[in-house]
């Protein structure tokens, strides 16, 4: 059976495999998937050997997408743009290529799952971090009148926008200079983890037009989303949808089949919402 899984450290908890196990009965498709715990030390000796013994494919989660990226003998352009790695793919030649599906799976939750306009819009992206830089690409690619990159050290966000300057419209901003309101908030912080959120004015949510999300997702409304919403948002949606997506882009690039995705994102939502 093609043997497919995914590496982390920690890995237990991943839903990766229940995702990809619920595309695999939806498109027929046979095939196995499951953790790959990575000792943290020996990424690359492991990686191979789960390569060298027949694995046909694998994602790539925390603390090891850079590994990775290092680890490929391929990259696709996204994934060399985002200097992260969170897919990978057995060549036929018995090459390794390395993609980055995250930023695509943000893009396709925001835009087609909930119909977020993002071409001509204000988008305000809050942090500076590996989750930021891997979708910095895509987010400019829909054509933004103009995208902030907001970090509490505000030379990681001049660094990420000098970075990605040819893309367009980006610029870099510490909290405490935003005030003006913005059509969409993204959190691409790891705030959430610890219950803390960034320090933003209220100003920057227009009442019924502001959008947020958060790459973050829990069984409940992530701080920011509480934010967001006490402030009258229009939508604040969480990163359980992106988990998903950029798990689909990721079965795509290996079976050459797109799964719906509609169908898992819900049952994943009744099984966050069932759990604790
Ligand atoms: P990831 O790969 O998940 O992006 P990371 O590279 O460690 O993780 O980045 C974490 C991001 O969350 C950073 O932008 C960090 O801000 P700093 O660069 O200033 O450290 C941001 N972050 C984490 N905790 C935060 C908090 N409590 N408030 C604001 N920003 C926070």
């Amino acid at each position: 059976m093609d043997r497919y899984g995914v590496f982390g450290n920690p890995i237990a908890h991943s839903k990766s495999p229940l995702i990809h196990q619920l595309f695999a009965e939806q498109t027929g498709q046979v095939l196995s998937y499951e953790t790959l715990l990575a000792p943290l030390d020996n990424f690359s000796g492991f990686a191979r050997a789960f390569f060298a013994s027949g694995g046909c494919g694998a994602n790539v989660t925390v603390p090891f997408k850079q590994q990775a990226f290092r680890l490929a003998d391929q990259l696709s352009p996204r994934a060399r743009r985002a200097g992260a790695v969170n897919t990978l793919k057995k060549l036929e030649t018995g090459a390794l290529l390395g993609d980055n599906t995250d930023g695509a799976g943000l893009v396709r939750d925001l835009s087609g799952n909930a119909g977020i306009p993002l071409r001509g819009q204000r988008i305000l992206l809050l942090g500076a971090g590996g989750a930021v830089r891997g979708v910095l690409e895509p987010l400019l690619a829909e054509h933004p009148a103009a995208l902030v990159i907001a970090n509490r050290t505000v030379e990681k966000a001049e660094q990420l926008a000098h970075e990605f300057a040819d893309l367009g419209p980006v610029a870099a901003s510490a909290y405490d200079w935003l005030d003006e309101p913005v059509d969409l908030i993204i959190n691409g912080t790891s705030a959430s983890l610890a219950g803390a959120l960034p320090p933003l004015a209220a100003s920057l949510v227009q009442p019924g037009h502001t959008c947020c999300y958060d790459m973050m997702y829990g069984r409940e409304p992530t701080p920011f989303n509480h934010w967001a919403s006490q402030l009258g948002a229009r939508q604040t949606l969480d990163g359980l949808g992106m988990l998903v997506e950029q798990a689909a882009e990721a079965f795509f690039l290996w079976r050459a089949v797109r799964p719906q995705t509609a169908p898992v994102q819900e049952r994943l939502r009744r099984q966050l919402q069932a759990s604790g």
